[in-house]
């Protein structure tokens, strides 16, 4: 286990809290078992019965590197428990952590009934004082509304204070960014509260910023928002590139190197996808908009988000001249390496669109396999073999860039391949390499083959 220290030993915790985390996804479960090893008394808390089940026999109801040997090293010690009785929960601890879903509402609005529920209950079983931390992202505003739920439950008196606290970790990496994070993010306004956080997150040594809870609620909105539009700036350039036959990855070392920009998520690919960006974004345009304010930046972003997808599968098209009935091999189909999360995951979009348009598709994943076929059905030959999977295809479509996938043989894939278009939506491959074996390499605004799809082409959508 990587831990801030780097010696291999967990930070040392100031004393041990007594914490229930409501919430026992990727967010609660990471932050529950790091908690936990830290020597906190750890009481995660789900409502779906089947999950909390999944966690009692040791199994982890999804794949995150390091979380699974952190569970099991945690529930060993007695440190970390499970249980689907929130109300029995949320009475036992003093410090309740809110880490449920925020989904999107069909209007991209951010549906906050996980939360209230969960606000309710803390207001109906309030048994003596709690400091109620939020853990998801929620629009500005919403710990207030989180203490209004909790008084108006509520028929005892006792102190409630109601703080925010952010989540940056990554999936993929969730363990790690949990434990070793570029900043914390505590919003609270009585000193109790602040310093409660203060002590739990010290032994991390890292940068904390403390705020008032709508200013902790607005960065992490605006972090994400930020990151998202480096990803459709990313894509816009890779396309106008494409136009100009200029290889994007030498325009985006050639501004990456100005400190200002930075070269860090500079990559160009298939679009962001996932359980936060992609809501986020429409999340705090839509928040913004309730109040009178047209965020055309933001709106933007996810547009060029949504056409980068379309722009791909017209790429497709292209190269085979019609995808119906031509065979079309994915690869990748979690929304980013190190996770079996396929959430908006561009991956299964662009699925959807081949096989609208009559295209047979066979796809791998090396964790993903399961979750996408729980959205697609049947309809997609899933193979647990990568050769398997690419074995007479037409085109193959690389939409993860999982590591496993830059080791492939190009050689065995022309073999195995009936036509020779390699698509490779994250600019993963040495597009050399692959030429050098007869296929042709179409990547995202490489200076291969300029791409004639003018900048106002069917991949634009509408905002
Ligand atoms: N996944 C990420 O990478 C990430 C990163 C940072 C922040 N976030 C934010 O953290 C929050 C949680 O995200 P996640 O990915 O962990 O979600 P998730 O869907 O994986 O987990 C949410 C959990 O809450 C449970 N739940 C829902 N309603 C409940 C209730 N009333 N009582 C008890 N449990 C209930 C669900 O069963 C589920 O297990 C979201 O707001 C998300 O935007 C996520």
């Amino acid at each position: 286990m990587n831990f801030p220290q780097g010696n291999g030993s967990p930070p040392k915790s100031t004393g041990s809290h007594r914490i229930a985390i409501v919430g026992t996804g990727y967010v609660g479960l990471v932050t529950g078992a790091c908690f936990a090893e830290l020597g906190h008394s750890v009481l995660c808390l789900d409502n779906d019965a089947r999950k909390i089940g999944t966690l009692r026999l040791g199994e982890l109801p999804f794949f995150e590197p390091q979380l699974h040997e952190l569970v099991i090293h945690n529930r060993q010690a007695g440190r970390l428990t499970f249980s689907d009785d929130i109300a029995a929960g949320v009475r036992d601890r003093p410090i309740i952590f809110i880490a449920v879903g925020t989904p999107i509402l069909p209007n991209d609005g951010v549906d906050l009934s996980q939360v209230c529920d969960v606000a309710a209950t803390i207001g109906r079983e309030l048994n003596g004082p709690k400091l109620v931390v939020v853990k998801s992202t929620v629009p500005v505003e919403t710990g207030e509304l989180v203490a209004s739920i909790i008084a108006e439950n509520s028929s005892q008196t006792h102190d409630v204070e109601v703080a925010a606290n952010p989540e940056f970790l990554r999936e993929g990496c969730a363990v790690d960014d949990f434990m070793r994070p570029d900043r914390i993010v505590i919003g609270a306004t009585s000193e109790h509260a602040r310093r409660t956080l203060q002590e739990l997150y010290e032994p991390f040594g890292m940068p904390i910023v403390v705020t008032d809870v709508r200013t902790a609620e607005m960065i992490k909105y605006t972090a994400n928002a930020f990151l998202a539009t480096k990803v459709s700036f990313m894509n816009e350039i890779a396309n106008i590139c494409e136009i100009f036959n200029v290889d994007v990855k030498d325009v985006a070392h050639g501004i990456g190197l100005d400190q200002r920009i930075g070269s860090r998520f500079m990559r160009p690919g298939l679009g962001y996808g996932g359980s936060c960006f992609p809501k986020d974004v429409r999340g705090l345009e839509r928040t913004a908009h309730g109040r009178g304010y047209e965020a055309q930046l933001i709106r933007t972003v996810e547009a060029v988000n949504q056409a980068q997808i379309v722009r791909t599968f017209h790429k497709i098209e292209r190269a085979l001249g019609s995808v119906e009935g031509r065979r079309v091999c994915v690869l990748g189909l979690a929304f980013k390496p190190d996770t079996s999360d396929v959430r908006e995951a561009p991956a299964l979009r662009l699925i959807e669109l081949l096989t609208q348009a009559g295209a047979t598709v066979t796809a791998h994943d090396p964790v993903a396999i399961d979750g996408a076929r729980a959205i697609t059905g049947d309809g997609v030959k899933y193979c647990s073999d990568i050769y398997g999977a690419i074995n007479g295809c037409d085109v193959l479509v690389l939409a993860t860039d999982w590591e496993e996938y830059a080791a492939i043989d190009f050689q065995l894939l022309r073999r195995l391949m009936r036509s020779n278009v390699v698509v490779d939506g994250r600019n993963l491959f040495d597009p050399d390499k692959v030429a050098a074996e007869g296929l042709r390499y179409i990547g995202v605004g490489r200076a291969r083959e300029p791409v004639s799809l003018p900048a106002r082409d069917e991949g634009m959508i509408p905002i």
